[in-house]
């Protein structure tokens, strides 16, 4: 093949150029022009080199691939020849480095911050932890029976509705509450048990500054032989004052949730000195922060345990509302947003 005669030649000639200009440079000759023309003569747009790449498009396409990788390592042969006859440059004419200001500051690195809710969170999955709680999480997307049945909920109970919960399917719902998960819980896992629940649970309401069809709750579920009304009392006094300081002041009203007996609604003393206190406390003072009580019978039944040998309590608390109590957050549609002016705020 007439190509690689004409590497070899090219070679040659170089080779022969090159010893001649190596020579020059042993005797303490300048041979910095000389190397300069070498390299013009074969690697320049015009030299030996892109000849030789020139007759490429001669061949036929099954020989040119190796005809071109033959072609590219005599260029990289030549290439590292010439450079090595170059002498670095000197102390003197080595272009002097671009000053630094050592004392400029650095180009800012932009850091994320934890969503609200997830600082809530942890926040009081730590207040929990630190008493013996562990952590347990249940579905998002659930069947009645979880959601409902198994809480005693009755068949024809409003919050069965359509209008409340959003269906998948006939029976695939999602999840009104983290209450579904002391269920799971009970099937899983053999009492005793103290387990917090957090989660996201789905409303169908419409969607203004305080309220929304999605928003985060975290249960509280403890069973054992002989718990009593008064340690859920005391358990939920000691978590408002880790949470909002010592000096809280609760007060328990009775409430109902078909899953408890008797039900309670914990408020803490939140104060009257601005507006904004009147407002959020509709001038009472106190604010309600969560829904609690002791395990129903019918609950325990549907999980197979014996409602005389086993008694517990539960709770649950909405996160965005204590997001918004803490920050001062007037419109819960905030935390679902993104919008980095609000989230880099914390
Ligand atoms: N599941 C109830 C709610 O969504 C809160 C609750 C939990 C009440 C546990 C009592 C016990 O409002």
């Amino acid at each position: 093949m007439s190509l690689h005669t004409d590497i070899r030649r090219v070679r040659a000639e170089f080779d022969d150029r090159l010893k001649a200009v190596q020579a020059r440079l042993a005797a303490g000759l300048d041979g910095s022009e000389h190397a300069e023309q070498l390299r013009i003569d074969f690697l320049g747009r015009k030299g030996a080199v892109a000849g030789l790449f020139a007759g490429l498009g001669a061949l036929s396409p099954k020989e040119r691939p190796a005809a071109g990788q033959q072609l590219n390592a005599l260029k990289e042969a030549i290439a590292g020849a010439v450079s090595d006859l170059q002498p670095g440059p000197s102390q003197e004419d080595r272009p002097s480095a671009p000053q630094l200001d050592l004392t400029l500051p650095g180009d800012p690195i932009p850091l994320g911050s934890t969503h609200p809710v997830t600082q809530i969170e942890s926040k009081i999955k730590n207040i929990f932890a630190r008493i013996g709680f562990s952590i347990y999480y249940g579905p998002e997307v659930e069947t009645e029976f979880y959601n409902f049945e198994a809480l005693n909920f009755q068949a024809d109970h409003p919050a069965r509705d359509m209008q409340d919960t959003f269906y998948l399917s006939k029976d695939l719902l999602l999840r009104t509450h983290t209450s579904n998960n002391q269920i799971h819980a009970m099937e899983a896992m053999k009492p005793p048990l103290r387990i917090i629940m957090p989660g996201r649970v789905f409303r169908n309401e419409a969607i203004n500054a305080r309220s929304h069809c999605q928003f985060h709750q975290i249960e509280g579920l403890v069973v054992d032989r002989q718990v009593s009304m008064a340690e859920l009392k005391g358990t939920m006094t000691h978590f408002a004052r880790e949470l909002y300081g010592p000096d809280t002041r609760t007060r328990f009203r009775p409430s109902y949730f078909p899953f408890t007996e008797p039900s309670a609604e914990m408020d803490i003393y939140w104060g009257l000195e601005t507006d904004r206190d009147h407002r959020i406390t509709k001038g009472t003072g106190w604010l309600e922060i969560l829904g609690c009580g002791m395990v129903h019978p019918n609950v325990f039944k549907a999980v197979d345990l014996d409602p005389l040998k086993w008694t517990g309590y539960a709770f649950g608390m909405g996160l965005e509302r204590m997001a918004m109590l803490k920050w001062g957050i007037g419109d819960i549609r905030l935390f679902f947003e993104g919008d980095l002016r609000f989230l880099r705020q914390f």
